[in-house]
């Protein structure tokens, strides 16, 4: 089994990484540029497979294995890449082995099963981080700067319009766009906004040239908790003209207005006498490169991620509301879809220490939705 070392203050910390799939690929040449961090060993249901991935990245000396019970090694944290239907199986054994985790978004399938996994953090005393890689993406902190400046914010909108030909199984979901995608932009709405939604209403189609079996498109208006309102509107079959996979974005506040192509430096105009300074970029790694840097930066030094489990819930949240609002064709309150699936994960067989942790929540100050 593998053990957990707990020396992170001097040389390269050392790394399970669980997953060698396509995202998890990406993951391991990230962990070979960055010094501070070595692989030690790399599990996968199909070893031959993690075997290849792992030396193509150059990791030769990792171990591999089937599980984490199988891997004979000591570390100092887990990233989980596997599937959405893994991710609580696998980090769990993790954290209750003493290992932080940094998982892949999305926390779980569900939100119940979210809140079950904020709850094994806590009981474990582990930090389970969420990768939301999205958020490090210089441009886009230029932007948060530019929008911070502007004033009380009225709108923000979102434009998402791609047309990828993936195959596999996106082309046969009920919800491709809303939840396999939308998750990464509705996140940034609340890294944008530094507040949370508390509604929305939600239209879902599939329009009639779509090469997917379910609904590829979808028009959001969520209601962030000071009144902003936040519109989304995504397509996954929308040949020409298409946006950034980090969408097009708007916002309208007191001062002025906001732009951001998700890809370039953002622009603004003002209405009062200030003058428009865009802020410098960070110049910061970016993506899953800049995640792993605050992952890395909570095992040296101790600080908690923005995106650590209990608080990413809600993002899962929106994805879970609009599904909802879509299907009753009704707004729907997002405090509403947390109290129900803290039911659920109540009542759902975690395990005692899980368990107990969720009876103690007052879980809508949990998720960071009162006080
Ligand atoms: N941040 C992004 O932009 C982004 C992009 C793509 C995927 N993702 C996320 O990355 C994760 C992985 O996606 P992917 O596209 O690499 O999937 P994938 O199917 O290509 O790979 C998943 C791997 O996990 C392994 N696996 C599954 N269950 C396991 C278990 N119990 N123990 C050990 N290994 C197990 C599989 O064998 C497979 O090799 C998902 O959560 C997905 O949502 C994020």
């Amino acid at each position: 089994m593998a053990t957990a070392q707990g020396s992170t203050g001097h040389g390269p910390i050392k790394i399970i990484q669980i997953g060698a799939g396509s995202m998890g690929r990406g993951w391991l040449r990230t962990i070979a540029d960055n010094p501070d961090v070595e692989l030690v060993g790399l599990v996968d249901l199909d070893p031959d497979l993690a075997r290849r991935a792992a030396d193509e990245a150059g990791h030769q000396q990792a171990v591999i294995a089937t599980s984490l019970d199988a891997l004979d090694v000591s570390a100092d944290a887990v990233i989980n890449v596997t599937i959405p239907e893994a991710h609580a199986s696998t980090s769990q054994q993790a954290l209750f082995a003493g290992l932080p985790v940094l998982c892949e978004k999305p926390i779980a399938p569900t939100v119940a099963g979210g809140l079950a996994m904020a709850a094994a953090a806590e009981a474990s005393g582990r930090l389970l981080m969420i990768s939301q890689s999205r958020r490090y993406v210089n441009s886009f902190t230029q932007y948060r700067q530019l929008v911070g400046d502007l004033g009380r914010i009225g709108t923000v909108t979102c434009d998402f319009f791609k047309a990828p030909h993936f195959g596999g199984f996106r082309d046969a979901m009920e919800h491709p766009l809303l939840v396999d995608m939308a998750i990464h932009t509705f996140d940034a709405s609340r890294a944008l906004l530094g507040n949370n939604p508390v509604s929305v209403y939600c239209e879902e189609y599939n329009p009639s040239w779509s090469w997917y079996d379910g609904d590829a498109a979808a028009n959001a208006i969520f209601t962030f908790a000071d009144g902003t309102r936040f519109g989304y509107h995504g397509s996954w079959c929308a040949p020409g003209q298409e946006t950034s996979w980090n969408g097009n974005w708007r916002v309208s506040a007191e001062a002025g207005s906001a732009a951001w192509d998700g890809d370039h430096e953002p622009t603004a105009e003002r209405i009062d006498d200030h003058e428009v300074k865009i802020p410098p970029s960070p110049q910061t790694p970016e993506y899953i490169a800049g995640s792993l840097v605050e992952f890395v930066d909570h095992l040296r030094n101790g600080t908690r991620p923005d995106t650590h489990a209990a608080a990413n819930v809600l993002s899962l949240a929106m994805v879970e509301a609009a599904v909802r609002s879509a299907s009753v064709k009704q707004p729907v309150q997002i405090a509403d879809v947390i109290t129900a699936a803290h039911r659920q994960a109540t009542a759902d067989d975690h395990g005692p220490r899980i368990h107990a942790v969720l009876e103690s929540w007052d879980v809508l100050e949990v998720v960071g939705l009162s006080g």
